[in-house]
């Protein structure tokens, strides 16, 4: 049989990895696929650079239509990034009747609902396994392997940069500007790196995952997003002692209120596998009531490990292409007609626990006020410890863990407490996850 025919939109790090991969082991690909995966073209802004690359073997366009309108092509595959041009031309792959494979987090957490309803209408496969924590085949595995669970939650390491740079101040010492360079250098930051310092490309994944783990609609606007930013080493420190690591989590959770759907730095367990993750190394925890916990490992993003995704992706689609449209796996993993409409749970709504920090005046009565605000608002002290102030230090910080406790009663209580004469500095927060 003729091998498929793929176009290339984007030939950056991911293009290229995808084209080597395929290059490479294609006699392997062909016996998996029962037919050659071949690229037909690529598309770019800067032919001169993408030439030098890839030497005279290839066509290359500085066209991206030119992919899209094809009449060979049967596979777009969308390694460009960004909103647009990606949306517009991923619509008139659709429309043209080409599949598409892509690695855009971006344009599927915002644009995914359009795009997958355009697929569907037109009996054509949207892949994007590289999307969400590069090598790792999760899609894979809440789409097919759990599909006999009902899932009550997922939390995951799903952005390498802010892990990277977690890891290497927690271990290193390094201050935050020299990690993220690095993290740039290597090519795991995306083109705009407060994406992922502000738990922005985190949310981006974390909204496709819960769509597929719950059967709902994608909603980014759902997603509360905080990132590193902000973190302190000293948070880092004292959360040690404690015997937690801080890591950037996307949790999304079904609670008998609604859809929780955050992104925020975490205090996890130190036993737990998932604080042992270092580095641009990405794990998703996902619990179903079927199955339990499970844990899936591996590199989220660089050249090779998200070309896996894709390729897996083209894979799938010549496998599937001949099929009738009705039996391929549905996009969001449920019938497109069952996704469900469930309320979203704001972040004032959500439960769990905290570690807070407060730079207070070392005096009588100060920690006796502070339990008592908490008190009032049913928030309820797991563990504390005060920092042994310096010589001649008036001042000292007091640290502690707390119960489970309602979001919007912990902000009460911090506005109050912060409104104490002695209490010196705004109160620092970090949820914490025990992630059972
Ligand atoms: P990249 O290295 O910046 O490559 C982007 C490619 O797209 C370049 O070849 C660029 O051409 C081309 N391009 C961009 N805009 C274009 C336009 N308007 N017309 C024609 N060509 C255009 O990006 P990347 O890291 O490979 O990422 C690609 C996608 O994969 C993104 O959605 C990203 O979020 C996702 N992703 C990346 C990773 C990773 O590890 N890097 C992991 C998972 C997912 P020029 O080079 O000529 O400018
Ligand atoms: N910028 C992303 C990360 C790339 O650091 O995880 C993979 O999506």
């Amino acid at each position: 049989m003729n091998p498929i025919k793929v176009g290339l939109l984007g030939f950056g790090i991911v293009g290229r990895g995808t084209y080597n991969v395929l290059q490479r082991n294609q006699e392997e690909i062909r016996r998996r696929a029962g037919r050659g995966i071949e690229v037909a073209a690529v598309a770019v802004r800067d032919v001169k650079k993408a030439r030098d690359a890839v030497g005279p073997a290839l066509p290359i366009t500085s066209n991206p239509q030119d992919i899209v309108r094809h009449p060979d092509i049967d596979i777009v595959v969308e390694l460009m990034g960004g909103y647009e041009p990606a949306r517009t031309l991923v619509l008139e792959a659709i429309e043209r009747g080409k599949h598409v494979v892509t690695a855009n987090k971006a344009l599927l957490a915002l644009h995914g609902n359009e795009i997958f309803e355009a697929a569907s209408r037109r009996g054509v496969m949207v892949a994007f396994e590289a999307a969400v924590a590069g090598g790792i085949p999760i899609i894979k595995a809440l789409r097919e392997g759990l599909t006999a669970n009902r899932i009550e939650w997922i939390a995951g390491i799903i952005n390498g940069t802010s892990n990277f740079i977690l890891s290497e101040m927690r271990a290193k010492g390094l201050p935050f500007d020299a990690v993220l360079a690095e993290a740039q250098r290597l090519g795991y930051a995306e083109a705009d790196p407060t994406f992922d310092i502000e738990g922005i490309d985190a949310a981006h994944k974390l909204t496709i995952l819960a769509s597929i783990a719950f059967g709902v609609p994608i909603n980014f606007a759902a997603a509360y997003t905080e990132g590193i930013s902000k973190l302190a080493a000293e948070d880092i420190r004292y959360a040690e002692q404690l015997g937690y690591r801080i890591k950037l989590l996307g949790i999304t959770k079904r609670t008998s209120k609604g859809v929780e759907l955050r992104v925020h730095p975490t205090l996890v367990p130190m036993q737990r596998l998932l604080a042992s993750v270092e580095g641009a190394m990405n794990a998703v925890l996902v619990k179903g009531d079927a199955v339990g916990v499970t844990l899936y490992y591996g590199k989220g993003a660089g050249a090779e490990p998200t070309a896996s995704a894709v390729v897996a992706d083209l894979v799938d689609v010549t496998r599937m292409h001949t099929a009738d449209p009705e039996n391929r796996v549905p996009h969001l993993a449920f019938q497109a007609e069952h996704l469900a409409d469930l309320p979203w749970l704001g972040i004032e709504d959500t439960a769990t626990s905290y570690y807070f920090r407060m730079r207070v005046a070392d005096q009588p009565g100060v920690l006796a006020d502070i339990a008592r605000i908490l008190a009032d608002r049913r928030i309820s002290i797991d563990a504390l410890f005060q920092r042994e102030p310096s010589e001649g230090e008036n001042q000292t910080d007091i640290i502690m863990l707390t119960h489970e406790a309602v979001e919007r009663d912990v902000n009460a209580a911090i506005a109050r407490i912060e409104a104490l004469p002695t209490v010196l500095a705004p109160v620092i927060r970090i949820r914490q996850e025990e992630l059972v």
